[in-house]
């Protein structure tokens, strides 16, 4: 847990606690809702390698950037730019950095709270035995009523909003190291069982061969540009919430080993996610693009059908809400963190005032799945313009421009004290893949995306 008094920001206690936070704001909803959708709509087993590339080359590398950045500049992402920027004599406009970040957690909030309200009102559907001997036309079916129903839509994002709020109110440090710390091994526990229990179905192959077999016809610019983008998502990069993460990790702790296994224990949630899904989707016919309702239209089935499923879906879903929460936290709190340092704004003002302004905001995302699903932007309704445009476009740039201050910009000399790597070879290939490899890849992924290449 955070020492509130150590400092104006406080430290993690341990290197532990910072693993928990961060693991606890990576994993997410992004692991086992987005990952096995966006799989599914981009063809599956190209796609997947694409990913695993894009965490392992520009991912892991970026977030140590912004890992190191946060613990140099110890403030908000904004403040954090104008220290680092000073201490390396760069160019002002590398504050606008910080900001892009803080808009990009904050505008991902706001639809992220409906999407995690769906799990919210799952827990309550699993409970009342809506699931029982579900096959895929009653899944579907209870999904399509339930989000055509924007009542119960709004009502569950905000009591979602409304608990991340009052976590975040109480400062992030309360409870989130124990919480995680329980959470995660629980839900991977029930992962684990719902593998055993897809295993046993009998698309099982043809879920595995979906997943991990790349048929390359499948790629396009655009779906190297989701995977791209799913990994920022994913590992939580590129908005400024590693950097206050960072600002709280204490000196002596290896930046390197932690991101390591953060970025690893990510990976294997949404790899997991996706032997859960596969094979059901097949098993029972269900469309593998099916959307942003894949989990919910999947997981009943086997809730519904396996030996004490009652149990396994309610607990399932719980947790599916707190990894959503500990994830959600660490969305709002650069916003939060930035009313507070630069707007004089008490805690608990700023967590009113961002937690209103994210709610109203998520009301777009909330119609989009009924009352508004006819209105579109170049085809793409007000929740796929949320997501496409930050998970797509905001994060990977600002990741694009982590890694060209901290290759760039930086002193060596300070980022390699930063990073205090054991080998100057590893050293090396970091500076390596930060400086030439992440912002080409990035920069390639973009221009192959809008058409140019
Ligand atoms: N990584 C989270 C998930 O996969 O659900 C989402 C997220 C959390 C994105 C925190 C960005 C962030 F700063």
């Amino acid at each position: 847990m955070m020492d509130t008094n150590k400092s104006q920001h406080g430290e993690w206690s341990s290197r532990f606690a910072f693993i928990m936070a961060a693991t606890g704001s990576a994993v997410g909803l992004g692991n086992i809702w987005k990952f096995p959708y966006i799989t599914g709509e981009n063809g599956g087993g190209a796609f997947v390698l694409v990913y695993l590339l894009c965490v392992l080359l520009v991912g892991i590398p970026i977030m140590m950037a912004e890992t190191m950045l946060g613990r140099r500049g110890r403030k908000n992402p904004i403040d954090t730019m104008i220290n680092l920027n000073t201490e390396a004599a760069g160019d002002a406009n590398w504050r606008y950095l910080g900001s892009a970040g803080i808009i990009a957690g904050f505008l991902i909030l706001s639809y992220y709270s409906v999407i995690a309200g769906w799990a919210g009102a799952y827990v309550i559907k699993a409970f009342t035995g809506s699931f029982f001997s579900a096959d895929a036309t009653a899944t579907k079916a209870l999904f399509d009523n339930f989000i055509a129903s924007p009542m119960q839509l709004i009502f569950w994002h905000t009591v979602f909003m409304v608990a991340t709020m009052l976590i975040v109110m109480r400062g992030i440090s309360h409870g989130l190291e124990k919480s995680v710390r329980f959470m995660m091994p629980c839900l991977f526990g029930l992962m684990i069982l719902l593998l055993a229990y897809a295993m046993t179905t009998k698309g099982y192959f043809q879920g595995l061969h979906f997943l991990f077999y790349p048929d390359f016809s499948k790629l396009t610019g655009k779906s190297v540009l989701v995977a791209l983008g799913q990994a920022f998502f994913s590992l939580g990069l590129g908005m400024g919430a590693v950097m206050i993460y960072g600002a709280y990790l204490p000196k002596e702790v290896s930046i390197a080993k932690t991101t390591v296994i953060v970025a690893a224990a990510d990976t294997l949630v949404a790899l997991l996610a996706g032997l859960v899904i596969f094979p059901l989707v097949f098993s029972y016919g269900l469309n593998p693009s099916a959307g942003p309702g894949l989990i919910f239209e999947t997981l009943p089935i086997a809730f519904g059908n396996m030996p004490g499923g009652w149990l396994f879906g309610v607990l399932f879903f719980i947790m599916l809400v707190f990894a959503a929460l500990s994830s959600s936290i660490a969305l709002i709190e650069p916003a939060v963190t930035w009313l507070i340092e630069c707007k004089g704004l008490s805690r608990e003002q700023a967590c009113v005032r961002a937690g209103l302004a994210a709610w109203g905001l998520g009301l777009a995302t909330v119609f989009s799945f009924n009352s508004w699903s006819g209105f579109t932007i170049f085809g793409n309704t007000l929740f796929e313009l949320i997501d496409y445009l930050t998970a797509n476009f905001m994060l990977p740039l600002g990741g694009l421009a982590i890694a060209v201050f901290a290759g760039w910009v930086m002193k060596p000399a300070h980022s390699q004290e930063e990073l205090a790597l054991p080998e100057p070879l590893h050293y090396q290939i970091w500076q390596w893949l930060i400086r030439y490899i992440a912002p080409a890849a990035v920069f390639l992924v973009f221009l192959h995306a809008i058409g140019v290449l």
